[in-house]
């Protein structure tokens, strides 16, 4: 008989492509929703890097390349992180891949093993623990706490280790919480990945890594997709020149969506939120409301016409939380945030009992 192969089973969905399928069924309804559930930016790409990708594909650059990536783009990566953060990466150590979701999975197919442990936080992005689990391996969560911040407790983790424990994954700034790892917590989690001797595996969109390992994951590439589209590589020197500042804008825009937003839902009662240090998103507990998060969320979309992503869809430890994120411009924030203090009242009345 034919059959799906059990791995399949293993791997689970995205809280946050359900909420969206829901609003979009209530677009079609005539419904007015304000998108707050997806992490997709409204910014496009500076007008130089649309130009570089429409004269790659104008001349022809459409080809195979390297399975590693364009060696131009493979420079430029190097050279990126080198100004930037810091990192003594050479060419030989980077990999480019069509999208972060394929390069954490290329680097997961690469080191994991079936029966191993590997750590990661909860909450975190839904996908480090479907696919730990595609691969037959088992997922051992550590807390990331507003008590703490939302820091991981390196104790704690070091308490998780046993000798199946193969790999630590995070990425810092975290999805949901928007937490930047401190300086100490990193040293801390270098040290016990060292002691321990894990694979840590910072989900940061490039694939940086240890030669061997850009070597055993060239091979999965060479097995799978071949290599990224030619002219998008192109398109990606011209994004990492970034000749318009236009990161530095965006990072501007941000920071006030942060700044207006957060302040708006902390004046929201039943609702609590922390600044986050990075990302786009707002992470919202909304324990006091008395309502669980997928009430909230509930009323937020079918009443409110608000899509935000009930906390659990990022782990156990999200029970409490609401995310929003911060992709869209400041009026429409604004109106969110009118709209859901009006259906806020849902909840006023049980907490000023
Ligand atoms: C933390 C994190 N890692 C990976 C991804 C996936 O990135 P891509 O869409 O480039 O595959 C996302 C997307 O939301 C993310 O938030």
């Amino acid at each position: 008989m034919t059959r799906i192969a059990s791995r399949v089973s293993q791997l689970h969905g995205e809280g946050a492509l359900a909420v969206y399928s829901r609003a979009k069924e209530l677009e079609r309804q005539g419904r007015s929703i304000i998108h707050l559930e997806l992490g997709e930016p409204d910014f496009h790409p500076a007008a130089p890097v649309v130009e570089a990708l429409r004269t790659a594909v104008a001349a022809g650059r459409d080809r195979y390349c390297s399975t590693r990536g364009l060696p131009a783009l493979v420079e430029a990566i190097a050279d990126y992180l080198k100004r930037t953060r810091g990192v003594a990466a050479t060419g030989e150590q980077v990999l480019v891949a069509p999208g972060c979701k394929m390069a954490l999975s290329l680097a997961m197919m690469a080191l994991v093993e079936p029966g191993d442990e590997v750590l990661l936080p909860d909450p975190s992005f839904p996908i480090y623990p479907s696919f730990t689990r595609g691969l037959g391996a088992t997922p051992v969560a550590f807390g990331l706490e507003e008590k703490n911040k939302f820091q991981p407790d390196v104790d704690e983790i070091a308490q998780k280790v046993t000798p199946r424990t193969t790999m630590l994954i995070f990425n810092s700034p975290n999805n949901p919480t928007g937490t930047v790892f401190s300086d100490a917590a990193m040293e801390k989690l270098a040290v016990l990945a060292r002691k321990h001797d894990l694979w840590v595996l910072s989900d940061e969109i490039y694939a940086v890594a240890p030669v061997e390992v850009i070597d055993a994951m060239d091979l999965l590439v060479l097995n799978t997709f071949t290599c990224a589209a030619e002219f998008t590589q192109v398109a990606a020197i011209e994004a990492l020149r970034d000749s318009t500042s236009a990161v530095e804008a965006m990072v501007v825009e941000y920071r006030k969506r942060r700044d207006q937003f957060v302040s708006g839902l902390n004046h929201i009662p039943g609702f609590r939120c922390q600044a986050p240090d990075g990302a786009f998103y707002a992470w919202v507990n909304i324990e006091d409301t008395g309502l669980s998060a997928d009430q909230v969320q509930r009323v937020l979309l079918e009443e409110a016409g608000v899509a935000g992503i009930a906390g659990a869809a990022f782990g156990p430890g999200g029970k409490n939380y609401l995310r929003f994120s911060l992709a869209s411009a400041r009026r429409v924030l604004e109106e969110a945030l009118e709209r859901i203090q009006r259906v806020s009242l849902h909840w006023r009345a049980a907490i000023s009992r």
